[in-house]
This record gives structure tokens, sequence and C-alpha cells, in this order.
């Protein structure tokens, strides 16, 4: 296959940056989209260029590294898929394909496609954690969870922090991935001693920051490529009023 690539440019985060078009001849449709883009990089690095710049790590849809948009859209057009473990065969010989890095303000583009996720890590270092004293390992299953808890939980906890989400929703909000944050601790016994304080100050931290408000376009969940459900933010909005009213007090 014959793949045209236009991919943003930009040399750091002060620098304007810019479209650059490239064609990557003899794309195999087992390549994964990175693997394409490893290709044009060697053919870059031989024309004595600057490689393209962008995220990775695993490749395999689990650390969160990776993330662009293909088209407009975040990881490209698979559902519940990462951009690591998108392959060529979901495209077309010929095909003109547009990569950008993630566009919010709180994620400021550091060079080409790799933006600034620091944003997330405040976030979770204001109460994405258990801070108490649980002493040595417990026995397996001594502290009995419902399997409706542990399965929302552990829903909850396959965020990978990828940051799509944020990219794809027109207010940049990081509801989605704070709810999950949040929610795979709340929705657990261990979580509960710091359930409202943790709520009141990850949403705070997110607004700090810079993050938009949640009004309900539900683009984030459509790209999450761990496919996390809006209804961790209605969980979230809920905690968040009874932490408000005072319960965290409590
Ligand atoms: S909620 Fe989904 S899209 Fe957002 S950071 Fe987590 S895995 Fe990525
Ligand atoms: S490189 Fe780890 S999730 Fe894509």
């Amino acid at each position: 296959m014959k793949i045209k690539l236009n991919v943003w440019r930009q040399p750091s985060s002060e620098a304007s940056g810019r479209f650059e078009p490239h064609t990557v001849e003899n794309v195999s449709q087992h390549m994964s989209f990175l693997e394409m883009l490893d290709v044009l990089n060697e053919q870059l690095v031989l024309e004595g260029k600057d490689p393209v710049a962008f995220d990775h790590d695993c490749r395999e849809g689990i650390c969160g590294s990776c993330g662009f948009t293909i088209n407009g859209i975040a990881h490209g057009p698979e559902a519940g898929t990462t951009v690591c473990q998108l392959h060529m065969r979901k495209f077309k010989d010929g095909d003109e394909l547009w990569l950008e890095p993630w566009r919010a303000a709180a994620f400021p583009v550091l060079r080409d496609l790799i933006v600034d996720r620091t944003g997330f890590d405040s976030i979770v270092e204001a109460g994405g954690y258990i801070s108490v004293r649980t002493g040595s390992a417990p026995d397996a299953n001594s502290i009995p969870i419902s399997k409706e808890s542990s399965d929302s939980a552990f829903d909850a906890a396959a965020c990978i922090g990828c940051g799509a989400c944020v990219a794809a929703c027109p207010n940049a909000s990081a509801m989605l991935f704070t709810s999950a944050k949040a929610s795979h601790l709340g929705l657990l016994p261990q979580g509960q001693p710091e359930r409202w304080r943790r709520t009141q100050s990850m949403v705070e931290v997110m607004e700090e920051i810079g993050f938009g408000h949640c009004t309900n376009h539900r683009e984030c969940e459509a790209v999450c490529p761990k496919e996390i459900s809006v209804d961790f933010i209605a969980r979230l909005n809920r905690d968040y009023i009874q932490a408000s009213l005072g319960r965290g007090s409590k």
C-alpha cells in the first residue's frame, strides 16, 4: 500500500507548527500504525532529516504512552483501540491521513505528536491513591466485596491515562480520566476513608490545571481505547456533590 501522510511538525512548545506531507510506500497491511511511522522515520533519517517525534512504550495497548489523532479521531478509526494496536489493514492503498497531537490547552505540545500530560499526574497526585496504613498483606478474600463492585472497580482501573478523552472533548475536559481514577478506589472498601476528600481535591486540581467541564457530549467515551463508561462521570459528580455538602468532614 501507499499511504500519504500529513504530519504535524512542531520543534518545541514555543515554536509554531505546520503539516508536513510525506508518502510511505510498500506499507504492509500487517504493520501497526506506529511501525508504519517507524518506516517513515527510517526514510527521514536516511535523508538527513529529523524523524517524527511520537510517544510510545509498550506498543501493546497497556501503558497509555501513545496517542495522536488520525483524521481528527483520537487513536484513529478503530473503536476501543490505541494507536499502537491499530493496524494498517484498517486503511486502503492511496489513503491520505492527517496526524495531529492531542489539542488541549492543558496538554501543551512538546514536539511534533508528543504532548505534555503532566496535568494527569497532578490530578492523580491530588488523591488518586490510598494512604491509610493497611499493615501486612491480608489473606485473599478476607474483605467481602460484591461482584458488582469489583467488576465496576476493575472497569474503571482499566484507564491507561492516554489522554484521548481530553483530546476528543470539545471542552477538553478530563472528567472521564478523573472519574475512572477516583472510582476504581471509591468503589472498594479500602478506598472509603479518603473517598470524599479524594473526590474534592482531584476535581479541584483538574479545574485549576485548565481542563474544561463535562457537558455530556460523550466524545470521550467514544474514543476511549479502554471503553471507560461515562457512568463513572455521573458517579464522580454524585460524590463531588456529597463531598461539597460536608460529607467529607464526617
Ligand atoms: S479514560 Fe480512556 S481515553 Fe481517557 S485517559 Fe483513560 S483510557 Fe485514555
Ligand atoms: S505504546 Fe503503550 S499503549 Fe500504546
